[in-house]
């Protein structure tokens, strides 16, 4: 028998080119089939990818963060996740470090990508640290997470070839385009070697 869709709640803080790259696996790519986008959710209620998860009809949730205590934040993020029967939670430019509530409200279902190799550097402008130090390459990694700052388990890493890449932007436009792919390949494999409780 098929299994039932994942449903997947994907976290966003800002832009929102991952959460459109994963809303494009689920329609027509890697993860067709296999999962559903259940909630985009948000703690900038003006985050530019809210919009632009609603403009696709998905959808969407958010609560400011602003002036919120992290713990009493995060319980009530799960209670609005909650509502959704999700199966993974997708960290996607979601800016923010996760309660430990949080974590094991979900515990080990919670994805994160990072734009450079988690065991070389943590936290943000992952791509700055990339350019300003003249590396030939970098990778990026989806992760689980843990209660530490980008230390969960590494699921899958790819390199991307900085050599010739002279201004930042260019060096974030390679990122992001391996980026894109790997978090849902990296989804789909996990999902499909994983049965999903009833
Ligand atoms: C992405 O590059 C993502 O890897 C990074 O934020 C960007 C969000 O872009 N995440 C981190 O740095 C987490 N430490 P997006 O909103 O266009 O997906």
């Amino acid at each position: 028998m098929a299994q039932p869709l994942a449903r997947l709640a994907i976290l966003l803080s800002g832009r929102g080119s991952n959460m459109l790259a994963l809303a494009e696996a689920v329609r027509t790519g890697p993860l067709k089939g296999l999962a559903e986008i259940a909630v985009v959710f948000s703690n900038d209620p003006a985050a530019p990818g809210l919009a632009a998860a609603a403009a696709l009809g998905l959808p969407t949730a958010s609560l400011s963060s602003r002036g919120r205590q992290r713990v009493a934040f995060d319980e009530e993020v799960v209670e609005i996740l909650k509502n959704y029967h999700i199966n993974y939670v997708l960290l996607a430019g979601y800016m923010r470090v996760l309660s430990p509530a949080f974590v094991r409200a979900f515990a080990g279902r919670i994805l994160n990508i990072h734009p450079a190799d988690t065991h070389q550097h943590q936290g943000l402008h992952a791509y700055e640290w990339a350019f300003d130090n003249h590396l030939a390459e970098t990778k990026i990694t989806v992760h689980l997470v843990d209660e530490g700052l980008d230390t969960g388990p590494i699921l899958a890493q790819r390199v991307v070839n900085l050599r010739g890449a002279v201004t930042l932007a260019e060096v974030q436009r390679r990122g992001l385009a391996v980026e894109h792919a790997l978090y849902a390949e990296t989804l789909a494999d996990l999902i499909r070697s994983t049965t999903l409780p009833n």
